[in-house]
């Protein structure tokens, strides 16, 4: 599987702009509004709930009709949602997918009304009805997440020391998930051949470290099975996790079973989205302590410029062709890069950028049950 976008076919040729009308009911053309429908998967993640409302907002600007719907992680509620979208006249769908799988009956009745369909951030597989892609760089989340336990554990030094790690990946019903695991995996991948990284558990494939709806209460009780099972009698360097909360249920696991976050024995813990529990936790050196930061205010712009562009008449800008295959075709993306997190760079990257107010990473409040 290729998992690298560097290499491949850059630019906007041969893409097509999908429609400069949507079709009425009779067959007959009518000029677009913009009318946008924005599916998002949950709320339990900060990310979609800023960006269901940074989508709306931008488009709003722009004089476009919105509905924004959340699907709380449930895919017959996110089908519903579509459904009603589609009912209410939308010309255009931008859809962050809770089952990569399970669109496709929808999409098609939403392609027969001649709406152009947006996948954002996730990857919508096994259907034809997909016209544009974006997201961000997906397998560099995990390089920049080994990196910064390659960093940490000092994996580079010439040491005969060994170190223990465990790894974790996304729900399995989420395109990314594989790409955040392959970019880590393939990052750490000359060290555990080398024999300086062991996985005790012995558990490297998606089917066992999967973690269902990114849920942290599901990471914390897999984290608290393998420390129970493989780590009675030897220290855990490390974990790779993908998503800050799921490193967030690994650190509850690790403090129920007596580990002292910001101790030199409290294991390295990666993360991604910057939330702001998460930043606090970097900052005050009291659990993880890395995120990936992916720039969700770039996203929803380049997906607005997409439809801006379909509504007058041009085409949408991508920089890449070929590199998320969804079954059906190669989908036209535009991918943006994310930035690595650390108490080091935190300032700049996410509070310097507006992303983040310092009180705000302070007074974020504790995960409820
Ligand atoms: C997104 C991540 C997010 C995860 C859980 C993935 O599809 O790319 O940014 O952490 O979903 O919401």
């Amino acid at each position: 599987m290729q998992l690298s976008r560097r290499g491949l076919l850059y630019g906007t040729a041969g893409v097509a702009a999908v429609s400069l009308a949507a079709c009425g009911a009779g067959g007959e053309t009518k000029p677009l509004t913009g009318f946008t429908g924005i599916a998002m998967p949950t709320t339990t993640s900060e990310r979609w709930v800023l960006e269901g409302a940074d989508l709306e907002k931008r488009l709003q600007d722009l004089g476009y009709k919105t509905i924004l719907e959340n699907g709380e992680d449930d895919i017959p509620t996110q089908i519903g949602q579509i459904q009603s979208m589609i009912d209410q006249g939308v010309e255009f769908l931008i859809i962050a997918a809770i089952g990569n799988t399970s669109l496709g009956e929808v999409l098609a009745k939403a392609k027969d009304k001649g709406v152009t369909i947006i996948s954002y951030d996730r990857l919508i597989l096994e259907t034809p009805d997909v016209d544009y892609y974006a997201s961000f760089d997906n397998n560099q989340v995990g390089v920049l997440q080994a990196k910064h336990i390659i960093d940490k554990l000092g994996l580079d030094q010439d040491t005969d020391e060994t170190f223990n790690i465990e790894l974790f990946s996304g729900s399995s019903d989420d395109n990314n998930s594989q790409y955040f695991f392959q970019g880590g995996l393939d990052t750490l991948e000359p060290y555990i051949y080398s024999g300086k990284v062991v996985i005790p558990s012995n558990q490297t494939e998606l089917e066992f470290t999967a973690t269902d709806k990114w849920s942290r209460a599901v990471a914390r009780e897999r984290m608290t099975g393998l420390l129970d099972e493989f780590y009675k009698d030897q220290p855990l360097h490390a974990v790779l996790s993908p998503y800050d909360g799921i490193s967030r249920g690994i650190v509850e696991a690790l403090v129920a079973a007596d580990y002292e976050p910001g101790s030199d024995e409290f294991p390295v813990i990666t993360g991604q989205d910057a939330e702001l529990r998460s930043l606090k936790a970097i900052k005050e050196g009291t659990g993880q302590t890395e995120t990936v930061f992916k720039d969700t205010r770039l996203l929803a712009g380049v997906t607005v410029d997409m439809v801006k562009s379909i509504v007058e008449g041009g085409k949408p800008e991508v920089n890449d062709l070929g590199t998320y295959d969804n079954g059906f075709k190669f989908i036209p993306a535009y991918l943006l890069d994310p930035l690595n997190v650390t108490v080091d760079n935190y300032k700049e990257v996410v509070v310097d950028s507006g992303y983040a107010t310092e009180e705000a990473i302070d007074t974020a409040p504790a995960d409820e049950d």
